[in-house]
């Protein structure tokens, strides 16, 4: 165990010793992200990366975790860097491990035992849908990890096979459902089914909005999806956006 690794468990503990241990509170209202959350994060949820990490079967916080808190945490008027519900902020890295999290264990850690269906104030709360269990899964393997902030990007980005169920459906669900489901569908558009999906993609707003094209409004709002993925999006809609 090296120094760094101490101190990171030590201020940790620190944070959680200082108040952790209270839930988040419900968050009822949904509006819209404002000019100022879009410009301002597009920068800030770049991850300085501290411990890069490159093996497969380590959690990477950039694109498997942060994406997950923003998108089912961040919405406006809850834990977005303006709003900061109780104190909670899943904007950067930083400010997603200075509550609520403690290194290497998971049970201890409030931002994954109020995740549990079981919690009595789960959350995300109603009427937002609760985390997968495969969603779970990632953010507690992250926390055994250390809850490092781990960037993994893929060496080669596969535009050549890219399919509605492969490539834009584990997108989706990282990135934007947790804001636009059935139950709490931002702005009345529901990425969580092909119908939702098909939609947008075919009246140009899929594309104009992760894109970040003038006329649309950015999403996912904290930050853009990486070149890859937008160039994924761009190829599946040329290709007919197929249910494929
Ligand atoms: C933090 C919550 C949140 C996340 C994450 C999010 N959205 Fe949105 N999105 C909204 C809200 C709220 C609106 C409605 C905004 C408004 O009307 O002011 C919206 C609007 C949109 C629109 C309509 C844009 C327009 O110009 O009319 C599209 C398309 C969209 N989102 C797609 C996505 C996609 C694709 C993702 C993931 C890559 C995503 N969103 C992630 C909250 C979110």
């Amino acid at each position: 165990m090296n120094f760094q690794r101490v101190f990171f468990l030590v201020i940790a503990f620190a944070v959680l010793l200082a108040g952790s241990t209270s839930i988040f509170y419900g968050c009822k209202n949904f509006s819209g992200p404002t000019e100022t959350t879009t410009t301002t994060n597009t920068t800030t949820t770049t991850p300085v990366v501290t411990q890069p990490v490159t093996t497969s079967s380590v959690i990477c916080f950039s694109s498997q975790v942060l994406p997950l808190l923003q998108s089912n945490c961040g919405m406006s008027g809850c834990h977005d860097a303006l709003s900061r519900r109780d104190g909670y902020d899943f904007s950067t890295y930083q400010t997603s491990v200075s509550r609520g999290v403690v290194a290497g264990n998971a049970d201890r850690s409030a931002i994954y035992t109020v995740t549990a269906s079981t919690s009595r104030e789960r959350m995300p709360p109603s009427p937002y849908n609760a985390l997968t269990d495969a969603q779970r899964a990632i953010l507690r393997q992250w926390i055994t990890e250390g809850a490092k902030n781990t960037n993994c990007s893929p060496t080669a980005c596969d535009t050549s096979s890219v399919t509605y169920s492969r490539t834009i459906v584990p997108i989706l669900q990282t990135y934007c459902v947790g804001c636009h489901s059935t139950a709490s569908p931002g702005g009345g558009i529901n990425l969580s089914t092909y119908v939702g999906i098909k939609t947008v993609a075919t009246n140009g707003k899929l594309l104009g909005s992760i894109a970040r094209q003038s006329g649309f409004i950015a999403m996912p709002p904290a930050g853009s999806l990486g070149t890859c993925e937008t160039n994924q999006f761009r190829i599946w809609i040329r290709n007919g956006a197929l249910n494929n």
